[in-house]
């Protein structure tokens, strides 16, 4: 199974295409990135200078993991251990204030698990480490390489701090914008949500493992315990496990976290089809499954079904011992799962106690984290809105300059779950504005309108709370309208009533409708939850020191009622095929804001879509090259987005998918061609006859623009042996 996947994997990216005779343009090779390769970082930018994961983490040498050699001493280990041992490894110990650890065996020298959340960085229960933008903030920035070097950060602080396991990233895909959890993860498609997640995973495991999270479809956060979400195979191979399959595969996460609710009737840490036939079977998955926090339900059913470690405590297989001398659990099932275990602990280097285990804990808010942290958040934050040049904020002109509403004294780094990170310090819109400003312009806040009277540019701060979403703790839980609190609606109003120019800057993780309220804002900003350095990162872009870059990962609906149904009060929700763009462009339904969106400072033409000639192969890579061009008087970064469709399927097939993109930074005038590389084997669907991925052998037509209701350019190819180019 391990040699097919490997093989493979190789052959879809090292390409297969003839060019036969076909003009290729120079290529912006800086540009990027939309595909990957098999090396270690393969997500060089271009856009901005950052430094590379090892001068980043201070430390050791980044880990090199992607060996899938096991180490021998792990048979040795797993025959010396007593079944009572071997069920230790298997779940947090039965009596212990410490809901994220497993118990070191001192007598034959194996360490345990010292687990820690999670996606915006180390969360701990005393002491700080780097807050960084949420998951979603990230993605937006449509930069792999921005997320490789965060996750080798996160990593480094958890291994810093002693730790040996990270509980990030969270994968699931928004299928609907009223997600508690939208912040946590990279937004609604499951294809640049893979790509992301193998971003992250590949980052953090340069030092410690990655636990992906939660497989599967758990998009639904007040009914997450038991909710039942119904799938058919098409829907869950493409959209709810796809970016699974791809993270597993391409990034060999060592860990994946079984969800709390139930896929087809069946719990997901008790459900074979998921864990032992899809994840280990078919995918060659060979690291461990760790049941979400008290997602275990069950002794003999979760064992059976491939669950090898419970946290945070024994409590179902405290009666493990037991039902394998009584039979309903083989031995060998309980040997597979500890040899999973300590497969991964000894790949990362921590499995024996007299080996010591080493981190720096220097690396923990470093300035070259703190920075990172900056550079993430500016780059994730998109425009929305710049009516008339509202922004950016003139240094020089602009003399009074207020910063409005409750949140603009406050940072609002996201909700109080599992995620949250509690960073040593943590600066405010109003702060970073006013340092930025300096001493040539009056800078002034207020909780309601008053400092927004007669002020050249007003921005008002609004945001949603841990109560209004996030995961269920707390508060927190999923939204019943994506709509403002109304006293922060009525502030815009109040604010655009009385100053010259009024930028809105709303820190949520969702979208948000603004109908009553768009008419009256110059200029909006989407700044997500931006972490420790939001109010720096915010008057970078504001003040125009960097170009917004940003774009959204979800589309925002005109209204709640544009979106399919929810389904988050019910017992049962049917998850059917179509959520997002996939389902606007299904139904026709003009969203508020396309998936894709962002503005620039500048604008930008694109043009002259090449798609190469020569033989199309299943398993190969197509690179796409389109010019892009300036248009503008400043210098600007745009995210050129490629979808794929095949429009004369006869099978049940999205209207497009998003397949690659790439990143660019043009000065005035500048044109450049820039290379999408397009993975064939992603265009597949899912066969139910034959069960199997399908690259349909016919016409597959290219849409190349800004975003996914603006693809001004287009071509197609046929795959297949006798494929040839026949771009437009
Ligand atoms: C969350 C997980 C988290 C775990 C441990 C659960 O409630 O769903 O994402 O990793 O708690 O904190």
């Amino acid at each position: 199974m391990r040699a097919t996947i490997l093989a493979a994997t190789a052959f879809a990216f090292a390409g297969t295409l003839a060019w036969g005779g076909c003009d290729r343009p120079p290529i912006d090779r800086s540009a990027g990135p939309g595909g990957s390769d098999l090396g270690g970082n393969p997500y060089a930018d271009g856009t901005e200078a950052g430094a590379q994961p090892g001068g980043i983490c201070g430390d050791a040498p980044p880990l090199d993991v992607r060996a899938r050699t096991t180490d021998p001493r792990v048979a040795s280990v797993l025959s010396g251990l007593s079944l009572a041992e071997k069920v230790d490894q298997m779940a947090g110990p039965e009596l212990t204030p410490d809901m994220f650890i497993t118990a070191d065996n001192e007598r034959v020298g194996v360490r345990g698990f010292r687990f820690r959340d999670g996606p915006r960085g180390v969360r701990l229960e005393s002491g700080t480490a780097t807050c960084f933008p949420v998951a979603v903030a990230r993605a937006a920035a449509w930069d792999l390489d921005l997320e490789y070097r965060v996750g080798g950060a996160i990593g480094a602080e958890t291994r810093g701090l002693g730790h040996n396991c990270l509980l990030a990233p969270t994968v699931n895909v928004l299928r609907h914008p009223g997600w508690g959890r939208a912040q946590e993860a990279y937004g609604e498609d499951p294809w640049l949500t893979g790509m992301v997640g193998i971003a992250s995973t590949r980052g953090i495991q340069t030092r410690v493992p990655a636990c992906v999270k939660h497989f599967a479809a758990n998009n639904i956060e007040d009914t997450r315990m038991t909710n039942n979400a119904v799938i058919d195979e098409q829907t869950l191979r493409e959209v709810y496990a796809r970016h699974f399959e791809m993270i597993v595969k391409e990034a060999d996460a060592a860990c994946v976290m079984a969800a709390y609710n139930k896929v087809n009737g069946q719990y997901c840490c008790e459900n074979p089809p998921l864990l032992r036939d899809l994840l280990k079977g078919e995918w060659g998955f060979d690291g461990f499954v760790v049941s979400d926090w008290f997602a275990a339900k069950s002794t003999v059913e979760s064992a059976l079904g491939g669950l090898d470690v419970e946290m945070p405590f024994r409590a179902n297989y405290s009666g493990l011992q037991l039902a394998v001398s009584g039979g309903q659990v083989p031995q060998e099932v309980i040997d597979e799962a500890v040899e999973r275990i300590l497969r991964i602990k000894f790949k990362f280097g921590f499995a024996l106690l007299n080996e010591p285990y080493v981190g720096d804990p220097a690396v923990v808010e470093s300035p070259a984290h703190t920075s990172l942290a900056r550079e993430a958040a500016r780059k994730g934050m998109v425009l929305l809105k710049n009516d008339g040049g509202a922004l950016p904020i003139d240094a020089a002109k602009d003399k009074r300059i207020a910063v409005v509403g409750k949140w603009a004294t406050q940072a609002r780094l996201g909700d109080a779950g599992s995620s949250n990170v509690t960073p040593g310090y943590a600066v405010a819109p109003y702060l970073g504005i006013r340092t930025r400003a300096g001493s040539g312009a009056q800078v002034t806040t207020s909780q309601d309108a008053s400092a927004a009277a007669g002020a050249d540019v007003a921005v008002v701060v609004v945001a949603l709370t841990q109560q209004d979403e996030g995961e269920a703790w707390n508060g927190g839980g999923d939204r019943d309208s994506l709509d403002l609190s109304p006293d922060q609606e009525q502030l815009v109003r109040d604010t655009a009533a009385v100053a010259a120019r009024t930028v809105v800057v709303i820190e949520a993780g969702g979208p948000i409708t603004m109908e009553r309220w768009i008419g009256d804002a110059d200029a909006i900003v989407m700044a997500w939850y931006p972490g420790m350095e939001g109010g720096r990162a915010l008057a970078d872009v504001l003040f125009g020191d960097f170009d917004f870059s940003g774009r959204l990962v979800q589309t925002w609906p005109k209204r709640w009622e544009d979106e399919p149904a929810f389904g988050n009060h019910q017992a049962e929700t049917e998850m059917d095929y179509w959520h997002g763009y996939r389902h606007f462009d299904k139904t026709g339904v003009e969203p508020l804001f396309p998936f894709g969106f962002g503005l620039s400072y500048s604008t930008f033409s694109h043009s002259n879509l090449r798609i190469p000639c020569g033989t199309i192969t299943p398993g190969g890579l197509l690179r796409v090259t389109a010019d892009v061009k300036n248009t503008g008087a400043r210098a600007g970064s745009e995210v050129v987005q490629a979808y794929v469709s095949t429009p004369d399927t006869t099978r049940r097939r999205f209207v497009k998918e998003l397949k690659g993109f790439a990143r660019v930074t043009l000065s005035p005038d500048e044109t450049r061609t820039v290379e999408i590389p397009i993975r064939i084997p992603d265009l597949a669907t899912w066969d139910t006859g034959t069960k199997s991925w399908l690259v349909e052998p016919i016409r597959h037509e290219v849409r190349v623009g800004p975003n996914a209701r603006d693809l001004p350019l287009s071509g197609s190819f046929v795959v297949g042996p006798a494929g040839k180019e026949v771009a437009e």
